[in-house]
């Protein structure tokens, strides 16, 4: 299959590349298309031989469920059923947006969709161009983030491209994404709404608009043996080929820590990486430096950290320290992402005897 790429202008919506979207949608085909969070790769959720086609194209194990997005909050019943209030409180706070609910499917919503569940996951993206396509497409989306299974979610359409050049019909490049990080997930199944992956929507945010929520405690907790509840988050995800491990600590320790490590794995004849807020990264000699940005600030670090993880591939780093950041409102999204990628090895600096996983390479 040969791809076809069109370049958009931000915040202007090329009808014509929608339409022809909208078509190759309605048709059967698939689409990557940019949203808010990340870049998606499109298919109409309510033909089972599309979302198959999703699946095969990205790699992933067909258990794993799409999120079905819509455009407009009237089409939220066709697919879904028993929606409690304080979903629709938290749709109208954070809808359209980085938001992504669970409830129980209605019939004509395809198991091949949901990976067998009975339940549907929704988000309404905010992304104009997405939402005229969601449109033009008749309303359901089904769309992964764009990337083969287990790679960094893309940000830019060079890395969907890099993905999946051949497999999909048509590419929509509309430039970097604005958040970086994939839509916050909400449960509203249960006995109470549970956050199965956290995002730039917090836990303060849905507490506040919904009254109340839960954190699912294995997407927080790196220790925790319970499996997660969105299967998605079971597997190893966002890894970079190289061996990543997270470093806690006191920040001059942590440096220290990682430059004595460079050293080490250099003398091994490793090739080396960092990832570094932006006030210490000059300190660190490894062979690839990489900058989140400012310490404490959790949405630039949204943005950066999908792309971060691919270049280091491309620079073949074969060995590399993060430091750890701080875990609160967003930031609290990226160390969940960061500890994925680093498949959970975290090493502590300064006491030696709170070293974890130093044998795990
Ligand atoms: O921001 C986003 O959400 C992006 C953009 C493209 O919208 N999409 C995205 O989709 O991240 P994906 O497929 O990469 O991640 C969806 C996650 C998976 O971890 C999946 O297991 C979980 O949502 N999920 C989907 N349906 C579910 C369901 N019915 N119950 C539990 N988890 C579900
Ligand atoms: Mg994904």
């Amino acid at each position: 299959m040969k791809t076809k790429v069109i370049t958009i202008e931000e915040n202007n919506i090329n009808m014509e590349a929608v339409e022809e979207a909208g078509a190759i949608l309605k048709r059967g085909g698939l689409v990557a298309f940019p949203t808010e969070t990340v870049y998606g790769l499109g298919g109409d959720a309510l033909n089972g031989e599309s979302s198959a086609r999703i699946y095969a194209a990205k790699g992933r194990p067909s258990d794993n469920p799409l999120i079905i997005h819509i455009a407009d909050m009237g089409d939220l019943s066709m697919i879904a059923k028993d929606v409690p209030k304080e979903a629709y409180l938290l749709a109208e706070r954070y809808w359209p947006g980085p938001l992504t609910m669970i409830f129980h499917k209605t019939d004509i919503v395809p198991y091949a969709t949901t990976g067998g569940l009975k339940t549907v996951a929704v988000r309404m993206p905010s992304h104009e161009t997405a939402r005229a396509l969601i449109r033009a497409a008749g309303g359901f989306v089904a769309a992964p983030s764009a990337n083969r299974s287990g790679r960094p979610s893309p940000t830019l359409a060079r890395y969907v491209i890099e993905d999946l050049d051949g497999c999909v019909d048509l590419i929509i490049d509309g430039g970097q994404t604005q958040i970086g990080l994939e839509s916050t997930i909400v449960d509203f199944t249960g006995e109470e709404p549970v956050i199965l992956r956290p995002g730039y929507v917090t836990e303060a945010m849905v507490r506040e608009a919904a009254g109340r929520v839960l954190t699912d405690q294995a997407v927080i907790d790196s220790d925790s043996d319970q499996a997660p509840r969105a299967p998605g988050m079971k597997y190893r995800h966002y890894a970079p080929r190289g061996s990543l491990f997270l470093v806690e600590g006191e920040t001059d320790k942590v440096s220290a820590y990682i430059n004595e490590q460079i050293a080490l794995k250099r003398r091994q004849g490793l090739r080396t990486g960092v990832i570094a807020a932006q006030e210490t990264a000059d300190r660190y000699t490894a062979d690839v430096v990489k900058s989140m940005g400012k310490r404490h600030d959790g949405e630039e670090a949204a943005r950066q950290l999908f792309r971060i993880l691919r270049e280091l591939d491309d620079e073949n780093a074969q060995i590399i320290y993060a430091e750890a950041f701080a875990g609160e409102g967003v930031g609290a999204a990226v160390m969940n992402r960061l500890l994925k990628a680093a498949g959970h090895q975290v090493l502590q600096a300064g006491d030696k005897q709170d070293q974890k996983g130093e044998t795990a390479q």
